[in-house]
């Protein structure tokens, strides 16, 4: 009789699991995204995001060095102005006293080059209409005027010290018009962090009040179906075309096996994004005690790696890279 082939022996023992593991997140693949808001005196919390807030920019400036200390890859910021000063173009975007660009200030001031300053370049955060996008007469989205606005963003970003921008707009030529920018205003060491496949998700759903959308309606005629694997690398076909340094999908769970296509093609890093409501269900489900919320959480990064992302933006980050360090 055969002998039984035994594969548990490489199970047998925590060190020989260590030894054999195929993939290993750490500290420096993980991206904290944070928030700040105008408005506001002292940190503000996020009802469907336990233990996610919206900054002051003191408290903004003291977490960011938290997380660098942490060992965290890179920062991903998001801007929240106040209600009252969103307009129908998204003014606030590319104002250099615009609470994004100031927070960008801050930090790049603080941090220098000791980490990796990104910024969130789209409109939804400061139109009133809660678009990516400005509207044309219609109310429809109008891409190519949108473009202009996006590279006019890029370029407050990147005075204000972004490293890279991350447009997550979905709109087409979305990179070539910001990359265009950024060379023609001496910016050519500004990167690009492409969200190239980004689909239209329900897990968005807490983030949308973690940045006070004023949306009404959904993004469908930007972001992506789910029900589409092909296009998303159409998508990033373009992207890589167009400049993008690093590409992106969005969200991680649900879409693993586009990240997968996707590392498969690129030959820049592939990002991925843990996003909102990842977080949240995983929150609320430890919190209920059903499932070991730190065992699931550095599963579900380590699922996000296995797919194919080397960098991942996740809400615990500083927390995982600590663990990590
Ligand atoms: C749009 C943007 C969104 C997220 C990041 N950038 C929301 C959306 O497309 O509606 C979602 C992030 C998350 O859910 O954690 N600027």
């Amino acid at each position: 009789m055969a002998p039984v082939i035994r594969p548990r022996r490489l199970r047998t023992t925590p060190a020989m699991r260590r030894l054999v593991a195929e993939t290993v997140v750490a500290p420096q693949d993980l991206i904290l995204p944070m928030f700040v808001a105008d408005g506001i005196d002292e940190p503000r919390e996020i009802s469907s995001m336990p233990g996610v807030v919206q900054h002051t920019t003191d408290s903004l400036r003291k977490a960011a060095a938290e997380a660098v200390r942490a060992g965290v890859g890179g920062l991903m910021l998001f801007g929240v102005p106040a209600a009252a000063d969103k307009d129908a173009v998204g003014s606030g975007a590319d104002s250099p006293d615009g609470v994004l660009n100031r927070g960008l200030r801050s930090l790049r001031e603080d941090l220098g080059g000791s980490t990796v300053l990104m910024a969130d370049t789209c409109l939804d955060e400061f139109t009133d209409h809660g678009h990516c996008g400005v509207l044309d007469d219609t109310g429809r989205i109008d891409n190519d005027a949108t473009l202009d606005r996006y590279v006019s963003m890029a370029l407050a970003q990147a005075r204000a010290g972004a490293h890279l921008l991350g447009p997550s707009g979905m709109m087409d030529g979305q990179v070539a018009a910001i990359r265009a920018g950024l060379d023609a205003e001496g910016f050519s060491d500004t990167g690009i962090l492409a969200y190239a496949a980004k689909y239209a998700s329900a897990f968005y759903g807490p983030f949308r009040e973690a940045v006070g959308s004023s949306l009404e309606g959904d993004r469908r005629t930007y972001q992506q179906d789910s029900a589409n694997r092909v296009e998303a690398l159409r998508e990033v076909r373009l992207d890589l075309g167009e400049g993008a340094d690093i590409v992106m999908v969005k969200p991680a769970m649900s879409y693993l096996d586009i990240l997968r296509d996707v590392a498969e093609i690129a030959d820049v890093p592939v990002a991925a994004y843990q996003i909102s409501g990842e977080y949240s269900m995983i929150t609320a489900a430890a919190e209920r005690g059903w499932i070991d919320r730190d065992a699931a959480i550095l599963e579900s990064l380590t699922s996000i790696k296995r797919a194919g992302a080397s960098m991942i933006l996740t809400y615990w980050a500083t927390e995982v890279a600590g663990w990590l360090g």
